[in-house]
């Protein structure tokens, strides 16, 4: 019913030509997640969360932390047991079928693509804010794009079409500069909690949670902590890009399990951290939508220079989340390829570099132009919606793999699967459903629109249904 499934066998007999370079260890997969995870999220969204939840947006962090810790469990059982490049897609194609497949990665196109543009627009405002600050004025025509006032966001097509360039120029390099933009970008979180700290005022806590729990359309605007979870959700995915990266690892058992692990756990500690700091020091009133909260509340408590410097690291190291989710998006978009369920020439891997170099560049300009025209919000709820949905997924399929194959080797077995796989899907739903009813249209519509593709193209291109038809 949900198209042909395939076989753990047929996914490490890729041809040679097709296979990824090996080049990747643990530290580079830590690097790789916490540069996924730790970014506009938690620089940008810890404003919009405060708006929507108040104090609360603390327990929205950790109720976000914890659906996204379930999934990670999840993720790393089935990357250890299936360490092939593309993740929720391929994990979904051996356990659900091609169909659900195709879903779930078209879904991960929202994650990945949207996920970068969202991130090189909120670039580009700390940028824009820094070269302000010292007085310089910019075409402000060229700094938004139409649905924003102006014409274009050049710098955020800028910032996309650099990191592009990075990619092409091989894996290995963008890896060991990302290592780099981590520290700076962890760096930046540490002192923000340093200067702020001291600041901490129990009254600001007071009332906890202005607008209750349950996610509460008024006005096309929802409030409540689950609609705060539902955006600062945005703060804790990206560590699946690890996942995505299988098939580049040394040791992929070894090298994985600590990424995933590892970087799920840095990251939920700095944010419970950070966001208690912040809506400690000042009123929530004050963080809620501003641009750039953590300069704002260092700016507040008299902190000029800490400020700068903490934007001045958010201008620096938010292009690391942008690398690191363009080069899982290449990849799942190289597998899909691979799969025959989008052109196959997309899959061809360069001899040099051994990256898919056509697929970077395709996915490297769609994310320029969306980061180009698009608004911020109306770009990151809808990256939430399709990691949701793969997160589902993902929940899914570990438990219906304990199912139909207990026998194969799984280094990392999560504790409790069928708990934690409840948990994970449940806890997407809820989050899902807790966004705007407008983005969860435009999911919709996304998915009909995905669907009448590969009713039209892939299923009848596909290696796996060829394969099931000769067999
Ligand atoms: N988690 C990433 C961020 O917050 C996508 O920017």
């Amino acid at each position: 019913m949900f198209g042909p499934r395939k076989s753990l066998d047929d996914i490490r007999s890729h041809e040679a030509s097709q296979s990824l370079a090996k080049t990747l260890s643990w530290p580079h997969l830590i690097a790789l997640g916490v540069g996924a995870i730790v970014g506009t999220g938690i620089y940008t969204l810890t404003g919009v969360g405060a708006e929507r939840a108040g104090p609360a947006v603390i327990l929205a962090f950790a109720i976000a932390g914890m659906v996204c810790a379930c999934a990670a469990l999840a993720y790393t059982e089935l990357a250890t047991m299936i360490p092939a490049a593309g993740s929720a897609y391929t994990f979904s194609y051996v356990a659900l079928g091609e169909t659900i497949a195709w879903i779930v990665g078209w879904s991960l196109i929202l994650e990945y693509s949207l996920a970068c543009s969202t991130v090189a627009v909120g670039w580009s405002g700390y940028l824009v804010g820094w070269i302000q600050s010292a007085g310089v004025t910019l075409p402000q025509a060229l700094l938004s794009g139409p649905h924003d006032g102006g014409i274009v966001n050049l710098p955020a097509v800028l910032v996309s079409l650099a990191v592009m360039g990075m990619l092409v120029a091989g894996t290995r390099e963008s890896a060991t500069l990302n290592i780099i933009l981590v520290i700076i970008k962890l760096l930046a979180l540490g002192a923000f909690i340093a200067f702020a700290l001291p600041a901490f005022d129990p009254d600001n806590l007071q009332p906890f949670m202005p607008y209750g729990f349950g996610s509460v359309e008024s006005g096309g605007e929802k409030r409540g902590v689950m609609a705060a979870a539902a955006i600062v959700f945005f703060a804790f995915y990206g560590f699946d890009a690890v996942a995505t990266s299988a098939e580049e690892a040394k040791n992929p058992k070894r090298d994985l399990t600590i990424g995933i692990i590892g970087s799920m756990l840095v990251c939920t500690f700095i944010y419970m951290g950070v966001a208690i700091t912040a809506v400690g020091a000042l009123p929530f009133q004050q963080l809620a939508n501003s641009a750039e909260p953590l300069a704002l509340v260092l700016r507040a408590l008299d902190q000029p220079v800490a400020a700068h410097l903490v934007a001045l690291a958010a201008i620096i190291a938010l292009p690391s989340v942008i690398l690191v989710m363009m080069y899982g998006q290449s990849r799942i978009f190289f597998v899909m390829a691979r799969d025959g369920l989008l052109p196959k020439r997309l899959a061809t891997v360069s001899p040099r570099t051994g990256a898919p170099t056509l697929i970077t560049i395709l996915t490297g300009l769609s994310i320029a132009a969306v980061a180009g025209i698009f608004r911020l919000d109306e770009i990151a709820e809808l990256a939430n919606a399709g990691t949701l949905l793969a997160f589902i997924a993902v929940g899914v399929c570990l438990m219906v793999l304990r199912r139909t194959a207990p026998q194969i080797e799984r280094l990392f077995r999560c504790p409790a699967p069928y708990v934690v796989g409840t948990a994970a899907v449940l806890g997407c739903v809820y989050l899902l459903i807790s966004l705007p009813s407008s983005t969860i249209v435009r999911f919709v519509i996304w998915n009909i629109a995905g669907l009448a593709i590969y009713f039209a193209y892939g299923r009848w291109r596909s290696a796996a249904q060829r394969a099931t038809v000769a067999a």
